[in-house]
């Protein structure tokens, strides 16, 4: 059994591609808790969406053991973290497991606004920081000037590791900081059991498999426990440790992290920040409980085929147990069938749980352009939020809409200023100020609407740059707008899937620019259709696709039955991707390539 004194949990954080995976492979090959032979990169990113995309999405937990270089036995829990904005709650939740961190920044790139957001974020947790300046195997490695950066945002730049998580270099060092300068776990495990949920993941044949730190006391297997919040009793049935793949244990102490199984079916008992005691001990005073997170941007999620709604509906839950940022709610779209309302805290984040609905659970799905939240007061004093351009209330009650404005702060080269303030005008952007980091980088920062930030501004963001400049936001307040509602109609019929909220100042080329697509994808039918933008519901700009008669069997006269047959099925297969609204009928591809704003090049 061993002594607090001898853990550590901490957590590896650090701006996007800045190193962390791959510090976590050295760090997972020097403990050997993989055997060379098995590793392969950025091993802790397994989900084959992280593969595929090169980014962390999750948070990782792995239990290590470590002999020091005084050649004494250490246990180490690391908690690999995502660096993306649309993540840090990941990073929170990580957090709430870790006493310290090491944050890795990269000695190429400097310090950039995930490094100070997530450094931000550990100082708010109290926690203990060990700084490793990584990639100094790169000829372009700077380390005096990111030594200087560090010492500028107020942390002590001589006690920084310099390594290259690449070849290794130093990599030892970083782990002898780990147990000299972050704190061991302060819990007593003579205390009544209060254990965190800081994770979870459904399994099939076990259920909610559930992540936790155990804060004081001790949980054994076949314990009896308690959820303080949901006020639940579960026996569990498995304990257990993940080096990374999970092993089974017979009990878990105070300082510990691991997981537990109880054959939880009912997934929405699993509060992430929930605290887990014994069933004898409910009076217990519940650990301090995670802040909950708002999602920034919302968008309908529909099967293309209606009869997955109940398939969806049951991947959704699943999914929020490993991602209790997503929220969602059943929506009834006249064009688009049953589906749900879906919150997420950024575009990427957005991407995700797309993808990820995609390949792990099988759905073929339509996703409506994002949108933001927008205040809506009426004149008979009440306060509308529409997340749904749907929710539009009647122009005729309306007396004045507020948007969601981000304080966005850009750090960039600083030969790219120009560029960034004409971008951050052009999305109706309102200067703050402009500060130079040292001589050759500056922090720009600007108050925009989120409503534009999620409209294509990382896209425009980046190729201004050519990729060079980051982006972090926080959420600034509301502010009044000129805002309208745009509706595209076929045949006189509101295509609500295409309905969007946008400023007043560029309504009119956002709806053009959906007609022009859909004019474009469109296939000609049986009769004429009509397509219309109407803004505040007067019809702005419009297009007619003529009719076309269309008969498949035409070229076949006579006799060739299986023919026939043939076309027709192919016909029939053809139908399978079109959604029909009215007598219309409209290829998937259409709402997804005017859906995508990332086709969207207005
Ligand atoms: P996210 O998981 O997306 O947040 O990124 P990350 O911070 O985990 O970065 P990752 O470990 O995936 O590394 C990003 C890139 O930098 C990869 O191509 C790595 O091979 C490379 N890299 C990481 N560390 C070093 C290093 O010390 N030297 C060199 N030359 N390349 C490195």
């Amino acid at each position: 059994m061993f002594e607090n004194n001898k853990i550590r949990n901490f957590s590896i954080i650090a701006h996007i591609d800045h190193g962390k995976s791959t510090l976590a492979d050295r760090i997972l090959e020097i403990t050997n808790t993989i055997e060379k032979r098995k590793m392969t990169n950025q091993i802790l990113d397994s989900m084959a969406l992280e593969k595929e995309k090169n980014i962390t999405i999750k948070l990782t937990a792995v239990t290590l053991n470590y002999i020091s270089n005084s050649g004494e036995k250490y246990i180490f829990n690391l908690i690999d973290t995502p660096g993306h904005i649309d993540f840090s709650y990941e990073v929170s939740r990580s957090l709430m497991a870790c006493e310290g961190v090491i944050l890795v920044i990269d000695a190429t790139r400097g310090i950039e606004a995930q490094t100070l957001a997530n450094l931000y974020l550990a100082l708010d947790n109290n926690l203990d920081i060990v700084i490793a300046i990584n990639k100094i195997d790169l000829p372009s490695a700077n380390i005096e000037k990111v030594k200087n950066e560090i010492k500028n945002i107020g942390l002590n730049e001589k006690k920084a590791v310099c390594i290259s998580a690449k070849t290794g270099e130093n990599v030892k060092d970083v782990l002898e900081r780990v147990i000299t300068d972050i704190s061991s776990p302060k819990g007593d495990k003579t205390k009544k059991l209060r254990a965190l949920i800081f994770d979870s993941y459904y399994d099939v044949y076990r259920g909610a498999v559930v992540l936790i730190k155990v804060v004081d006391g001790i949980v054994k297997n076949k314990d009896n426990i308690f959820l303080i919040n949901t006020k639940k009793n579960y026996l569990i049935t498995e304990l257990g440790k993940m080096i990374p793949q999970e092993i089974k244990t017979n009990e878990l102490q105070a300082g510990e992290v691991g997981y537990l199984c109880a054959q939880i079916k009912d997934i929405k008992d699993i509060i992430i920040g929930e605290t887990i005691t014994l069933k004898e001990d409910q009076s217990i005073e519940p650990l301090a409980y995670c802040k909950k997170i708002k999602p920034m941007v919302y968008a309908g999620i529909f099967p293309i085929d209606n009869n997955d709604f109940n398939n969806l509906k049951q991947a959704l839950e699943k999914l929020k147990l490993n991602d209790s940022s997503l929220t969602y709610e059943m929506e009834n779209s006249q064009v688009l069938g049953f589906g749900f309302r879906c919150g997420f805290l950024g575009l990427l984040h957005m991407e995700i749980i797309q993808k990820r609905l995609e390949m792990e659970y099988n759905l073929n799905l339509i996703l409506t352009a994002p949108s933001v939240v927008y205040k809506v007061f009426l004149k008979n004093g009440d306060c509308v939020n529409v997340d749904n351009p749907e929710k539009f209330p009647d122009l005729s009650n309306i007396k004045n809409i507020c948007e969601p404005f981000v304080m966005a702060e850009i750090s960039s080269p600083s030969e790219f200023i120009g560029e960034i303030i004409n971008l951050c005008k052009n999305n109706r952007g309102i200067y703050k100020n402009i500060k130079y980091i040292d001589e050759k980088r500056v922090l720009i920062k600007y108050e925009i609407p989120l409503g534009e930030i999620i409209f294509l501004f990382f896209d425009n963001l980046k190729s201004c740059t050519r990729g060079y400049a980051n982006l972090n936001y926080e959420f600034s307040g509301y502010k009044n707008s000129d805002l309208v509602k745009i509706e595209i109609l076929l045949n006189n019929k509101v295509i609500d899937a295409f309905s969007l909220i946008s400023h007043i100042s560029n309504a009119r080329k956002r709806g053009v620019y959906i007609i022009e697509k859909l004019y474009s994808i469109l296939p000609k039918q049986l009769f004429e259709i009509n397509i219309q933008v109407a803004i505040n519901n007067k019809i702005v700009a419009k297009k007619k696709i003529s009719a076309l008669r269309k008969d498949v069997l035409a070229k076949c006269y006579g006799g060739d039955i299986t023919r026939k047959k043939k076309l027709l099925e192919k016909q029939k297969e053809g139908k399978k991707n079109l959604k029909k609204i009215g007598l219309i009928e409209i290829p998937k591809e259409a709402f997804i390539n005017i859906l995508s704003i990332k086709n969207n090049d207005n």
